[in-house]
């Protein structure tokens, strides 16, 4: 396989856990603006394998962004921008499905969006006509199957379906919550998945999410939820993360 042209640039949204991406080489940094104002960090270039790939850090450098102000319009647009085609977000969830266990990865195919207020289009105003985008299937079906298979060669399990429930956070859910979520059809819950995967699809972009289940969803495991817990078995799950990116760059 050749070396693949700037349009096929790879953008890694990290989330929770995947604040630097310290694997890409020749790295460079720059900040960029939009039209919706500034990322929630500066644009990491780089390279992995030999790829061009590019960085976000959806909490920002320093992890100080909360899921709901984040601003989700200006990640996706300088994303696309920079010449992004590909997007690979990793974003942390609490697991409902009996499948979704601390630190098991999941490439999710479903969203039920429950969050309520972020600014979640681009087909918003002075527009020349009003435009729907068809979110049949959020995730980029290309880009997910690549994920699927990066995760089986590097032997990582990680659940190959599953529906994100994405809540408007910060805080976590109640367990009456959770039991309505799973009856809604959620397999797990999470904070970022939305609007980010709507943007992505007002773009144009190949947008598909590798969830990292940090614990089992409130009312699920025992007791209450420990932020230490959380953020221990996230670093934990880091690793096959690490893994499934320099796995799956190489099948695009
Ligand atoms: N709920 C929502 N978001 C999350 C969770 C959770 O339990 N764990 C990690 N991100």
């Amino acid at each position: 396989m050749g070396r693949v042209s700037l349009k096929e640039r790879i953008a890694i949204i990290g989330g929770t856990g995947l604040n630097v991406f310290d694997e890409l080489e020749k790295r460079r940094e720059e900040q960029v603006s939009t039209p919706f104002g500034a990322p929630s960090a500066p644009l990491i270039y780089g390279e992995l394998g030999d790829r061009p790939v590019v960085f976000l850090a959806r909490h920002g450098a320093g992890h100080a962004i909360a899921p709901h102000r984040i601003n989700y319009r200006a990640n996706l647009w300088a994303l696309k921008q920079c010449g992004a085609q590909y997007i690979i977000a990793v974003a942390a969830v609490g697991g409902i499905h009996k499948e979704m266990i601390p630190e098991r990865l999941s490439i999710p195919n479903q969203i039920i969006d429950y969050t309520c207020s972020r600014k979640n289009t681009y087909f918003d105003k002075d527009l020349s006509e009003v435009t729907h985008i068809d979110f049949t299937y959020p995730y980029c079906e290309t880009l997910r199957m690549k994920l699927i298979l990066a995760s089986r060669a590097g032997h990582l399990k990680a659940y190959e379906n599953g529906t994100y429930g994405a809540t408007e956070g910060p805080r976590l859910e109640t367990a009456a919550e959770i039991v309505r979520l799973e009856r809604d059809g959620c397999d797990m819950v999470g904070m970022t998945g939305m609007p980010e995967a709507a943007l992505a699809r007002e773009l144009g972009l190949c947008y598909a999410a590798c969830a990292v289940c940090a614990n089992f969803a409130a009312g699920r495991g025992e007791g209450v939820l420990s932020m230490n817990e959380i953020q221990d078995t996230i670093a934990r799950a880091m690793v096959k993360v690490r893994i499934l990116i320099k796995e799956v760059v190489t099948l695009i």
